[in-house]
This record gives C-alpha cells, structure tokens and sequence, in this order.
C-alpha cells in the first residue's frame, strides 16, 4: 500500500501538518509506505505559475497516480482551505484522484469552521473524481500545543485522529480485496466472442 501526505500549510511550523505528521507515524507503524510533501517539496515559481511540466511537480504527479490513498491537512484560512493547498491540488490532472481514498484532515482557530473541509475541500476533491472521501477530523487549536521544536496533541484529538486511521486503513483495504476479487472473476470466466 502507498500513501501520499499533503501539507496545506504554509508555515514550517504548523498545527494542521502536526495533524499529518501523527497520521503518517500511525501508517508507518502499520508497514504502510508514506510518502511525504509540502510546499517545500515545490519549485515554487513553478508551482506559481502552473508550469506542470517542472521536474518537482512531475514527481508529485507521479506519486499520486501510484497511490492508493492520499491524506491531506489543510489549516482554515478566511472560513476555506488554504491557498496553497489549492495551488498544489491546481497541479495535478483533472481526474488525479480517480480510485483514490482520501482522509482529509483540518485545523482551525474556530468551531464555527468546523465544517470547511465539506464545503470546501470535499468539493475540490470531488472534482478531481476522488472514489471514497472519508468524513475527516477537524481539530480545534487549543488542541494542539506548539512548543519550541514539538506539537503536542490532546488525547480526544488523538483518539479520533486513531479512528479516522482505522477507517482509512479498513477502507483501502476492503479496496483492494475488491480489486483482486473482481481480478479472479476476470480471469477464472474469460468472456469469449
Ligand atoms: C490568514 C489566516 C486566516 C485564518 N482564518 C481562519 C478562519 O477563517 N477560521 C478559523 O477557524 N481559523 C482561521 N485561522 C486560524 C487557523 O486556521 C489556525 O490557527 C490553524 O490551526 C493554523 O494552521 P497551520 O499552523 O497549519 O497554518 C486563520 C489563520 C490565518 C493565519
């Protein structure tokens, strides 16, 4: 299995990506291959101006396509997702997340935007054909205490941060059994014409 992370922070220090970051360590320990980008990872200039042919965006392409799933944290900016969360998606293909599953992640500074990432992410995601998008965690930041070189994350956060990890992983994988079932179908009956 392979998974993507994507960062929708434009901070190096970042609540939402701390959210990314638990994640990731869960999927490692479970053997899932996770490959990590942020706005860092980007020729920036390129990322700018679309130049969807530069050797950075290229390799995120490329790894998108290989994935089975991709999760993405995006901080809430002005009630949406973040900017550059929305320049880095602007990249990929119309129909990048085609077969995808994907567990969106948010943090934000106010309940009242509890609700962006399905008003304004889960469309994004939809557009780009995403197969399964789960409901996703939105965390609140007096849950995520940033120290000097560490973010703390509260037990509740944590505790639905480990389901939301659960119901992804039980969702790829019932994906993939679904693949290969329908693969022996395929090959045990040959149509012939
Ligand atoms: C430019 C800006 C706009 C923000 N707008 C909102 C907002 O509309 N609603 C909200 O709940 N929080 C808002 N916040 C707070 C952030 O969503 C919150 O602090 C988030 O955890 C930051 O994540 P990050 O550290 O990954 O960037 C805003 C923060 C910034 C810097």
């Amino acid at each position: 299995m392979y998974i993507v992370t994507l960062a929708g922070s434009p901070k190096s220090v970042s609540r939402s990506s701390s959210l990314l970051r638990y994640v990731s360590q869960r999927l490692h320990a479970e053997s899932i291959q996770v490959k990590s980008y942020s706005l860092s990872d980007f020729n920036q200039d390129a990322l700018l101006h679309g130049d969807f042919n530069h050797p950075s965006i290229k390799a995120f392409q490329d790894d998108v396509e290989r994935a089975d799933g991709l999760v993405i944290a995006t901080p809430v900016y002005k009630a949406s997702i973040s900017g550059v969360l929305k320049i880095i998606l602007d990249v990929l293909g119309q129909d990048a997340l085609a077969h995808k599953v994907i567990l969106p992640l948010a943090s934000g500074g106010s309940v009242a935007h509890l609700l962006a990432l399905d008003y304004a992410l889960k469309p994004v995601l939809s557009a780009m054909k995403a197969q399964e998008i789960l409901s996703g965690v939105f965390a609140q930041d007096q849950q995520i205490q940033v120290q000097e070189h560490n973010v703390v994350l509260d037990a509740d956060l944590k505790e639905r941060l480990d389901w939301a990890v659960g119901q992804f992983q039980y969702v790829l994988r019932c994906r993939r059994s679904a693949g290969q079932a329908n693969q022996d179908t395929l090959n045990v009956h040959p149509i012939t014409y």
